[in-house]
Parts: structure tokens; sequence; C-alpha cells
């Protein structure tokens, strides 16, 4: 076979771990010659691809990012764009075609398998919000960084004895947010799943203030928002393509509880240090489980799947099932969060 293979949306560490698994089993299991396509659903368009083999793929196993190159490219919201990409898929004689991606890339990626193309997909994002399995690529890491991040806030919000607040990535849901911050021992915790009470959150500080700490963590998602009809005006404002903006959430926090408790209140908005660096050995072995997975599966002729892992089982998994939804945080483990804060 010819397999191609494709990074769309968010990076994140552990990508690389699966292309170096689709490459490697690819031809070591089955004689499979495999091509990457650049930027994502972009470089399928254009026609814009590299043959990979196994010395192509050496040494990337723990390194961030992805070495193919990523671009938030949808063919089918795209003019004339899923012409574009079955044009090359036919041109370039491509019998499967393997993407890793977010909710995004993966939701293109059921609508060209709709098409007749075979296609299998592989979740990654550091949200860890795409249905069906139970961790995507990526979101071990970044809990890693932002709980690492949340230990050294606590030594200087301890010292200054100040109220810091610590904004995450998440998108519209809160796996970061809650896994970090339970990890690091944040005093709140704010989801999009949980819309907040700004007068509640004042009123637990000061008591907290006044009966036995100086200093409290407050970890805010960056999709998260007030509760209707509470006390605190704001409209969250909406970047380039209906994304978040990073930062609007965090600060809006902290001035209210400045201007509540009187307390020395700080930002911090970790941003892309979340998607940066070497994968942990979880995102390392999650992503080559995925990529031989997906290669196996294309190999017995199946198609329009996506590789998920239930809990200690990667299984295959219809992407129509999942393509555009999100998967939020469950309530018994924002109950536990909140027991614990
Ligand atoms: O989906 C991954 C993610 O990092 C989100 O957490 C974040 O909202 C978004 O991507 C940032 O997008 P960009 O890299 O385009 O700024």
């Amino acid at each position: 076979m010819r397999i191609g293979v494709l990074t769309g949306g968010g990076d994140c560490p552990g990508l690389n771990a699966a292309i170096r698994a689709v490459v490697k089993h690819g031809e070591l299991a089955y004689g499979h010659s495999v091509v990457g396509f650049r930027n994502g659903w972009k470089g399928v368009a254009e026609g814009d691809f590299v043959t990979l083999n196994r010395s192509d793929v050496r040494n990337v196993l723990p390194t961030g990012g992805t070495l193919l190159g990523t671009a938030r490219f949808h063919p089918h919201r795209e003019e004339n764009g899923m012409e574009q990409v079955l044009r090359t898929l036919r041109a370039e004689h491509i019998d499967g075609l393997i993407c890793i991606g977010g909710d995004g890339t993966l939701h293109a990626a059921s609508k060209v398998a709709e098409q007749g193309i075979k296609i299998v997909g592989i979740p990654n994002t550091i949200d860890n919000d795409v249905e069906g399995t139970d961790l995507s690529i990526g979101f071990h890491t970044a809990v890693n960084i932002a709980t690492e991040a949340l230990d050294r806030v606590h030594t200087t919000a301890e010292s200054h004895n100040r109220v810091m607040v610590v904004e995450v990535m998440g998108r519209s849901a809160g796996w970061i947010a809650t896994y970090s911050g339970m990890a690091g021992g944040a005093e709140v915790i704010l989801t999009p799943e949980e819309p907040f009470d700004i007068e509640e959150i004042s009123k637990y500080l000061i008591h907290r203030h006044r009966s036995h700490a100086s200093f409290s963590i407050i970890v805010v998602a960056e999709g998260a928002l007030p509760k209707e009809g509470s006390d605190m005006n704001y409209e969250a404002p909406v970047g380039p393509y209906g994304s978040i903006v990073a930062g609007a959430i965090s600060e809006a926090v902290a001035y209210e509880i400045q201007q509540r408790t009187g307390f020395d209140t700080r930002v911090t908005v970790l941003g892309h240090v979340q998607r940066g660096g070497v994968a942990t050995p979880t995102d390392r072995i999650l992503g080559s489980r995925f990529g031989v997975a997906a290669v196996d599966a294309l190999s017995q002729g199946k198609s329009s799947l996506m590789t998920a892992l239930r809990g200690e089982h990667v299984e295959l998994i219809d992407l129509k099932e999942i393509a555009g939804k999100v998967r939020k945080v469950p309530q018994d483990l924002l109950y536990v969060a909140g027991s614990l804060s």
C-alpha cells in the first residue's frame, strides 16, 4: 500500500511518535510506502508532500511539534477544497490516509472518507476534548507542563501573600484546568463546564485568608465563563476563526477579585508553552500505539474509523460518531476537583 499521513490543527508533543510508528510499522510489518503531507489538509489540497522512510523518523520519538508541519485548514469549508484534496489523493495513488488531529481535522477526515477515501483518524489535542477516546495525544504533556508551572507559582504566591490566577488552554473544555488544578493543589478551579459566581469565590477567598492562609492559587480554563445573571460584566472577546483570546478571562477574574477582596492579585497565562517541548513517556507510548493501530486498520481494509484509548485498550471507533462533538469533563471528576479545593 501507499499510505499518506498528515498532522492538522494545534501541534503538541507526541505527534512525531505517531508519525514514527506509522512509518516504521508500515514499512517493517507490511512493506508499505509512506508519504507525509505537509501542513495538514492544506498540503493535500496543494499536493505538497514528502516521501517518508525509517531514516526520516530516526530520533524523533521524544521531540515536540510535528516534523510535517500543520495548519488549520478544513477542505470541506474551503472553496474547491474537497475537489483539490480528492485530485491529489487520486493522482498520487494514495491507498489510505492517516489523519492526526483534533476535532476540526477529524471532522474533515470524516467528510473525505464519505467520498470513498480509506481513512483512519488519530486524536491529538492538548484539550483532550475529542469524543470517544479517554486520552488524546498531547494532553498528558500539557498537564505536566501546567502542573509544574503551578508548583512554581506556589512559591512566589506564598512569598508575597498573593492571589495568583493561572490561565490554561483547553478551548471549550476544562480538562487541562481540572487535571493540573487538582495535581497542582489549586484552591479554585474554573472550567467551561461549570460557569462561576465571582462573588462566591471572593467570599471564599476572604474567609480562607482570614482563617488560615495568606495566599491562594486559582486555575482558570481559557473557555471558563461567569454564571449568567451573576454579578460580573464579562463578554468573551472572539479571536480569528472564532478562537478564544488568551488572557481575557483570567485578567477579568483577577480584576474582580482584587476589587472585591483587596488582595494583591497577579495573572499568569501559560499559553503555547503548554504545547511545546519534549513529549512525556505517556504521550510517546500513546502516539506509538495509535500509529500502529491505524496502520493495521488500513492494512485490513478498514476505513472511516478513529483510534481510541478505552481504559488500557486501543480500539477503533466510527469517525462519523465523534466528528464535530466536544468531550466535556464529567461531573464526577468536577465533583472531586471541587471537593479538594
Ligand atoms: O486546540 C489546541 C489549542 O492549543 C487550544 O487549547 C487553544 O485555544 C488553541 O489551540 C490556540 O490556537 P492557536 O495555536 O491557533 O493560537
